[in-house]
């Protein structure tokens, strides 16, 4: 092959390899905001009435999850979404998908953690009784 041509090949070789990383990128980008999304409006359904629209609680009533460090803290929040806390009703409908994305959301909002939860460590969490 003529070494021109050969120079060519290369050049679209990392072109193409080039844009299918970006395209790449930009797909996790939009689960990232899908989840973000959706677990936006799963708050407004399950959360909202106690946690408040925009996570300031209820005096002592209900915690304001704005400066809560459980958070972050997958194992937590998980079994207090599934099985309730003293006064936090469980949550029974929900499926580890819907908590992985109310934990994306969580931590985008309020715990300012910019990466999406996995279902998949959702579902390994096992929760007392
Ligand atoms: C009926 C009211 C109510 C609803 C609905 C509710 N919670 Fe709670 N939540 C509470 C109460 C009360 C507490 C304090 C612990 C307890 O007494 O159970 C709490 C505690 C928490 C905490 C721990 C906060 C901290 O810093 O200690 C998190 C996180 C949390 N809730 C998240 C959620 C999420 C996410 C949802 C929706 C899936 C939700 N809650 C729905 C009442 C509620």
């Amino acid at each position: 092959m003529e070494r021109k041509t050969k120079r060519w090949i290369n050049l679209w070789q990392i072109l193409i390899c080039y844009l299918s990383l970006s395209a790449c990128t930009s797909k996790d980008q939009i689960r990232y905001e899908q989840f973000v999304i959706t677990g936006g409006q799963l708050y407004q359904q399950h959360c909202a009435n106690c946690h408040g629209e925009s996570g300031q609680g209820l005096r002592e009533l209900y915690p304001a999850l704005t400066e809560s460090k459980k958070l972050e803290d997958l194992n937590y929040l998980t079994c207090i979404i599934r099985k309730g806390g003293d006064k936090m009703p469980a949550n029974k409908e929900l499926y580890d998908l819907d908590i992985a994305q109310i934990s994306t959301f969580l931590k985008y909002r309020w715990a300012k953690d910019k990466t999406i939860t996995e279902t998949e460590d959702v579902s390994k969490i096992q929760c007392a009784n």
